[in-house]
């Protein structure tokens, strides 16, 4: 099939939806591409860079469109868009068809098959289809990024000899996508980050980036994510209430808010007031991540940047991942070439609109003059959600005394009973087993009880790799097969090598997890 992108044309838009990289790997489904000339400049392709990938520069849009069996792109199309099209031809872009009945009624009318990249289902096996995700993911990272452009000091805290500089307190609301990666970039630029989201099972994602969930103090449980397939629902008025509360108490204390809290085909909910806004301090930065829904900041305005009376900058573009346009394309290419390959199961360049698989499904909207929108829900349910933790009880500094003080006394307590216990079984050994047999067995129980008092304290997401290094070095036994291995009968020169076999897998097997496991901890 012939595979063309178009050019957006929405003003400012910088992404493209096929970039060299990902049409070398559409070639490798047997397609052929194409592009309209120009579409690649502002994410940093040129017509060049296209031309050199063996990919055909069309002159206009309609040449294209004319051209090609499926047309790509990234933002929603235009009628004039859609009515260039011809039947029987597939479209592949975003098209939000909730809010888009009519673009949906012109698919029908000219009978193309419109595949929705924002409907992509969220199974596990359609991630790497996610556009919304992958988009998320940058607009989360890049506002963090407007946010310190804005902001006139470190995010990281400071002791120099001209001063000490305290860190900068962000709070991110809606922990998400594009919350997450918002908690992961201020973090590691070092502020002191904050979280909160109606989700409680996100709170151990926020505190594993090294951020602070922000708990309330609510009896209700928050929404259940597992009923909604990992979105939010609209919460209760007492627990917006609460919110409220909780957000008034942290708003002077904030420099920088980002808000990203959506709830699936509603309105963005406000939940930064305008006397949160009052009560923020001079120079304050508030990203809107939800602007273009009309905002979680009830003094956003959409598309625009201004600066309030008591100087708190409002920052709400819409248009975050086009502002990192060549990473925007490169994901986006990518996920435009992974739903071409599902829709290319043979690889031999033959679209197969199978409707019976669940992703291909859930994403076609309009198909055979159909609108195909709502799908029914997919077999495969969406990522479940996690029990959420409870919260721990507050506790009094006289009760946290108290609790620390009976929790020394048990240990002591048991250490002593150990001691005692350990005492009395040496004696007994000691009696009866002979002094060569002693001796060993005293470096053994030692050697048990320092490795159990080391391993005890490590954290428990390290002992995988700890265990794997004792391992290793505990396979002191080549050191016995070797000794032996030279023996005259053959069974020891048998068993002596086998033994140096398997130790020898034992450590080059420990070493290898162990690298394989520190290497996750590692930032590359
Ligand atoms: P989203 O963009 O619809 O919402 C953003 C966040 O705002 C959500 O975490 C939501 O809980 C939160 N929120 C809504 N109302 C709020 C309020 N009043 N106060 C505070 N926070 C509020 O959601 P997004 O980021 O697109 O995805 C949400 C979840 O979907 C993910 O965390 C994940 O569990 C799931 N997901 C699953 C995928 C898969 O299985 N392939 C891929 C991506 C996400």
């Amino acid at each position: 099939m012939k595979i063309g992108a178009l050019k957006e044309n929405y003003e400012g838009e910088a992404r493209v939806a096929v970039t060299p990289a990902s049409a070398a790997h559409l070639k490798k489904l047997g397609h052929e591409v194409y592009v309209e000339t120009g579409a690649g400049v502002r994410a940093g392709f040129s017509d060049a860079a296209y031309e050199a990938a063996g990919i055909t520069v069309e002159p206009t849009s309609a040449a294209l469109v004319n051209d090609v069996d499926v047309v790509v792109k990234v933002r929603p199309p235009s009628e004039a868009e859609i009515k260039q099209m011809r039947h029987g031809q597939t479209l592949i872009s975003h098209f939000y068809p909730s809010q888009n009945a009519d673009l949906l009624e012109v698919a029908r009318e000219q009978g193309i098959t419109a595949i929705a990249m924002d409907m992509v289902p969220r199974i596990s096996r359609a991630q790497k289809m996610d556009a919304l995700s992958s988009m998320a993911n940058i607009a989360g990272y890049r506002a963090v990024i407007e946010a310190a452009n804005n902001f006139g000091r470190f995010f990281t805290g400071q002791v120099t000899a001209a001063g000490k500089v305290p860190p900068a307190k962000v709070l991110v609301v809606g922990a998400g996508v594009a919350g997450l990666a918002a908690i992961g970039a201020a973090t590691s630029l070092g502020a002191q980050v904050y979280a909160f989201d109606v989700r409680p099972e996100v709170a151990e994602q926020i505190e594993s980036m090294g951020a602070e969930f922000v708990y309330l103090d609510f009896a209700e449980a928050q929404t259940d994510g597992a009923t909604t397939g990992g979105y939010a629902a609209p919460s209760s008025p007492e627990f917006r209430e609460k919110q409220l509360e909780k957000f008034r108490e942290l708003a002077p204390q904030m420099d920088i808010v980002i808000t990203t809290a959506l709830i699936p085909g509603r309105d963005a909910p406000k939940l930064w007031t305008a006397d949160m806004v009052a009560a923020m301090k001079n120079g304050s930065v508030i990203v809107d991540l939800a602007a273009e829904r009309g905002g979680n900041c009830e003094l956003t305005v959409p598309d625009e940047r201004f600066v309030t009376e008591n100087g708190v900058v409002i920052i709400g573009y819409t248009d975050f991942p086009s502002r990192m346009g060549a990473q925007a394309s490169e994901l986006y290419g990518n996920n435009i070439r992974h739903m071409l390959a599902d829709l290319t199961p043979g690889k031999d360049g033959k679209l197969v609109q199978n409707m019976e698989d669940d992703v291909i499904r859930g994403s076609t909207v309009a198909h055979d003059g159909d609108v195909t929108w709502p799908p029914p829900p997919p077999k495969v349910a969406a990522i479940a959600a996690q029990k959420p933790r409870e919260k721990a009880k507050e506790l009094t500094p006289e009760e946290k005394r108290a609790n620390e003080l009976a929790a020394f006394k048990a240990q002591t307590r048991s250490q002593y009973t150990l001691l005692g216990i350990g005492a009395v079984l040496m004696l007994l050994v000691g009696s009866f087993a002979p002094v060569s047999f002693l001796s060993h067995f005293i470096v053994f129980v030692l050697a048990c009880f320092v490795g159990f008092q080391v391993i005890w304290n490590v954290s428990h997401s390290l002992h995988t790799p700890l265990m794997a290094i004792t391992n290793a070095i505990s396979s002191i036994i080549i050191v016995g097969a070797l000794l032996q291995i030279g023996s005259g009968s053959w069974l020891i020169v048998l068993l002596g090598a086998l033994s140096v076999l398997m130790a020898g897998i034992n450590i080059f097997g420990g070493f290898m997890v162990t690298r394989r496991m520190l290497a996750m901890f590692q930032k590359s």
